[in-house]
């Protein structure tokens, strides 16, 4: 979910146009409280998307004060009532949420009998709980608000007004991101500082357990046992620009273009001018000193780190296991002796990889985190940060943080390699094959018609289809897989190719797509074997192979590039596939349904 709020500004343009921005963490439904310190208050909310909310707005629905929110459903279905901001029975008390209450039915039971609730959401328990401590105490707002934090398990960033109090706004945090930006006579606060970067560049971090009280002119944090503490602010470098579409269409299909010059950036910022590559000391120390790599991601994110095992494994020659951060966080294996963590994660801000990461603190033991995000929850968490340096990436499914991972992983492979004195990872001209990359996809985005018309030619009318591969083609036909299903809702397996005999060939029949991947030099025949099986029982088969094994008929061949690499190339021409059935269907590429970028609740 993704919240703003200010204070000490007409509020409702700025908290429409932040949670537009903030999209991206949820659009099942939307809604705005407004306060115009004047005796009036104004709550509206809508199923959908934001301009759902903003066509019911009146023009007399303004505010000086106000908190605004967009939903990803977790408790209760994406209704009007169950939309945020919440309110209390006697509409004193006005709370967004983003997180998950754990114990809320617990709450509900012991301290709110007779309450008459509006909606199934965990967070409206949390506003009946403030006011009726409030009122039972007779407490201000914020020591009721503190109250009732000691009695919450689970994660939040709450925003809070008290009508009659209302230009004041509280805040606290737990686990969910929250960001308070610094204005000139007004503040404002957002899930995450790139929404309301057009308000101010001055942002202070929240950290977990901090609440806050705010107003225009002020901001005193303190923990909820009342301590003080002190949270400077600092500037943010980030051209509001970048986050922008320019003449796209689709956020999803200028990200897609943006690789080449995001595999440039990372040569440059990760090579001296001598072309060594350059990446912090106690990082590669930390690692070559380790027995064994666990990487831990989610979504996309985990496939890449399935082509960044190979890297590993293969330019720094230390063992590499790949989790699902979900299934890790609950099943921790017996683990080796020096063990070191990476988490891949393109927001910084996945629960499920948190969850990991916390356990990790605990045994003391050394961890990195590869984000997009500077100061991200899991890169402040972890003992170092690499940034991914893909730039903002606005649409859901993603694209240039995946190719990035792939990139900044084989940079790190390469200098942990070097570190053990590897002739393999001294061999390696990584510098020169990511120029090759970034060349090598740029010819690829300029073919996009030709995958276009392959999406025509195969993919309308298809319920699902497969993508097959062997070797690293394997794990980027698994995220090729995930790209398709994600935007155009066309059900995609991704299958190591000689796997499909042992079962799932019983679902291949006539027109099924199969799209299948080719750059292994040893398993490239074998490939072509599989291809035949499947087109002997009626699939339409597209080939992807890189030119050294393709051949005459194959629908995209791949420019040549290092094997271990070849993902950076391979996943262009399925992404822009899964771009093109999405909107072919005229379907809403950046914004697949049921879906949210940064997930932060498990
Ligand atoms: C969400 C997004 C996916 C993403 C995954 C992991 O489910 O929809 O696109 O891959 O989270 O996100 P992360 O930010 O940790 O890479």
């Amino acid at each position: 979910c993704g919240i703003v709020g200010v204070v000490g500004k007409p509020a409702r343009e700025v908290i429409l146009n932040g949670l537009k921005n903030l999209e991206y963490r949820g659009y099942d439904s939307a809604g705005i409280y407004l306060n115009d310190l004047n005796g009036h208050d104004y709550l509206t909310k809508a199923v959908g998307r934001i301009k759902n909310l903003e066509a019911k707005l009146t023009p007399d629905e303004q505010g000086l004060v106000g908190i605004g929110h967009t939903r990803w459903a977790t408790h209760g279905k994406p209704t009007v009532d169950n939309a945020h901001p919440h309110f209390d029975e006697s509409h004193r008390f006005y709370l967004v949420h983003n997180g998950v209450i754990e114990n809320y039915r617990d709450l509900k039971e012991k301290y709110l009998q007779g309450v008459n609730f509006k909606s199934e959401t965990d967070t409206e328990v949390i506003v009946q709980l403030v006011a009726k401590i409030a009122r039972e105490n007779n407490l201000d707002a914020f020591s009721a608000f503190k109250k009732a934090l000691k009695l919450v398990v689970g994660s939040y960033a709450f925003l809070l007004v008290d009508s009659q109090k209302p230009d004041h706004i509280y805040i606290a945090k737990n686990k969910s991101p929250m960001m308070l930006g610094v204005g000139d006579g007004f503040n404002i606060i957002a899930s995450d500082a790139i929404s309301v970067l057009d308000q101010t560049k001055t942002f202070v971090d929240l950290q977990d357990g901090d609440v806050a009280d705010v107003t225009k002119d002020s901001y005193h944090i303190e923990t909820i046992d009342g301590e003080a503490v002190e949270r400077k602010p600092h500037k943010l470098n980030i051209d509001p620009n970048a986050a922008s579409k320019g003449t796209y269409e689709f956020y999803m299909l200028k990200e897609i273009d943006e690789q080449p010059a995001v595999m440039r950036r990372i040569s440059n910022d990760y090579f001296s001018q001598d072309g060594d590559v350059k990446v912090d000391n106690d990082i590669v120390k930390a690692m070559a000193d380790s027995d064994r790599i666990y990487i831990l991601a989610a979504g996309t994110s985990y496939h890449a780190g399935l082509v960044g095992k190979n890297l590993i494994e293969k330019y720094s020659e230390i063992p590499v296991e790949v989790g699902l951060a979900s299934e890790f966080g609950y099943h921790f294996p017996t683990l080796s002796k020096k063990p070191f963590f990476i988490f891949l994660s393109q927001s910084g801000e996945t629960a499920d990889s948190r969850v990991v990461l916390k356990q990790v603190n605990e045994r003391h033991l050394p961890s990195l985190t590869m984000t997009n995000v500077e100061g991200s929850t899991l890169s402040r968490e972890a003992t170092y940060t690499m940034l991914l340096k893909a730039g903002p990436e606005i649409a859901v499914a993603s694209t240039k943080a995946y190719t990035a991972q792939i990139a900044v992983q084989a940079v790190l492979a390469k200098a942990v390699g070097e570190a053990k004195n590897l002739k393999v990872a001294e061999d390696f001209d990584l510098k020169n094959q990511l120029a090759l990359a970034a060349e090598g996809m740029q010819e690829l985005v300029d073919g996009k018609e030709k995958i276009d018309a392959l999406a025509k030619k195969y993919l309308p009318c298809a319920r699902n289809a497969f993508y097959i591969g062997r070797g690293v083609d394997y794990a980027v036909a698994l995220e090729g897989a995930l790209k398709l299903k994600e935007v155009s809702y066309i059900q995609t397996e991704g299958f190591a190719a000689a796997e499909l005999k042992h079962g799932t060939i019983a679902l291949i029949e006539q027109d099924t797509p199969v799209i299948a991947l080719i750059n292994d030099p040893a398993t490239s025949d074998l490939t072509r074997g599989n291809i035949r099986e499947v087109q002997s029982r009626g699939a339409n088969v597209m080939v992807f192979a890189m030119k050294d094994f393709a051949h005459e008929g194959d629908d995209v061949i791949l420019p040549k590039i290092d094997y271990y690499l070849s993902p950076l190339l391979t996943v262009v021409p399925t992404q822009l596939l899964a771009y093109y059935a999405s909107k072919n269907k005229g379907l809403d590429v950046d914004k697949p349904r049921n879906l949210a970028k940064s997930v932060t609740v498990e």
